[in-house]
């Protein structure tokens, strides 16, 4: 596979990178859907959009975004509102109390509504089939900012953050330890695209869904299942771990802790990792539950540089898919 590069500003003002033909007009519901080319793309782009954010700030002059939110957002919801005003376009907020997506309103009259006013749509939902239902019925590219099944934003800024602490993905070695959510199903879908080995830990009966981890393989992914975090940081490059109780799980919490207690990052888990392992979360962290204060304020965590960069693949998402 080709190595990425940090690719160096743009002198000329025209987007350099050739888009790989199948990107343009394209929902984003799934990382399965792209293919390694199609990620490579976005996270080259997403560098140079960082190194020169200038040359792109009228690419998409007048476009709007519509976002609605089913759930609570820091960061999806900045990014994706910033992102869009720094390319030159604007962002609607509409929360699920006045959208009522399925409720108020079938969801495919949300999509046909909303596709006749506005470019773009970014949808942060409960169900991942309300993602899939909007795609269906919208003629303007739907983004996923998050359903429950996935979370395909999150990983391609996770993938930039480690490109640019390591160099190069193809054969970093990605440990995961917790439980096996959405944000864990985009990262193996990526993952599995880019060349990046994964090790995944998690308490029996939270493994990722078994249609994920078929996929990875089938695309010749090195991933390993087990339920020792210890085994799975042993060596790694990095070390990822997120919430134990996703949102929409609230009532699940309590049997949660217990469940994933031996799955605490902590300073002495990341001992075994060795001193090589960088540690990143999605946040928002439940600090002291899956993640000691130690190790998310140790110099070995880019949680910020992480959550900076979902700002520069947020653009690079939208020029991929709009300009
Ligand atoms: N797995 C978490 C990710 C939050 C960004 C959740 O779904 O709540």
């Amino acid at each position: 596979m080709r190595k990425l590069k940090i690719v160096p500003p743009i002198e000329n003002g025209n987007v350099p990178l050739m888009r790989p033909a199948g990107l343009a007009h394209r929902h984003l519901i799934s990382l399965l859907e792209l293919t390694s080319a199609e990620i490579e793309y976005i996270l080259d782009l997403a560098q140079d959009v960082k190194a020169a954010p200038e040359v792109y700030q009228n690419a998409l002059e007048g476009r709007t975004l519509a976002m609605i939110f089913e759930k609570p957002s820091l960061r999806t919801r900045v990014t994706f509102e910033l992102g869009i005003s720094q390319l030159g376009g604007r962002a609607l907020y509409l929360g699920s109390d006045e959208v009522g997506l399925g409720k108020r309103e079938a969801i495919k009259d949300v999509a046909r509504n909303l596709s006749c006013w506005v470019d773009v749509i970014m949808a942060r939902v409960h169900s991942h089939q309300t993602a899939i239902e909007l795609a269906e019925h919208a003629s303007v590219p739907v983004i996923n900012g998050l359903s429950d099944f996935e979370h395909p934003c999150q990983a391609l800024g996770d993938f930039m953050t480690i490109l640019e602490c390591k160099g190069s993905l193809p054969d970093v070695t990605l440990a995961w330890v917790g439980d096996g959510n959405n944000v864990a199903h985009s990262l193996i879908h990526g993952a599995a695209r880019l060349g990046i080995h994964l090790r995944v830990a998690t308490p029996a009966g939270y493994e990722p869904d078994r249609s994920v981890v078929a996929d990875a393989k089938r695309q010749g992914a090195d991933v390993t299942l087990t339920h020792s975090p210890v085994e799975a940081v042993a060596g790694a490059d990095v070390v990822y771990t997120d919430v134990w109780t996703s949102m929409g799980y609230e009532q699940e919490a309590e049997t949660r802790q217990e469940a994933f207690r031996a799955y605490q990052v902590n300073a002495q888990l990341m001992r075994a990792a060795g001193p090589q392992a960088l540690f990143m979360h999605c946040q928002p962290a439940r600090r002291g539950e899956e993640v000691t204060d130690e190790v998310m304020d140790s110099p070995r965590s880019i949680v910020y540089q992480q959550a900076q960069n979902h700002l520069h693949t947020q653009k690079a998402i939208f020029l991929a898919l709009l300009s």
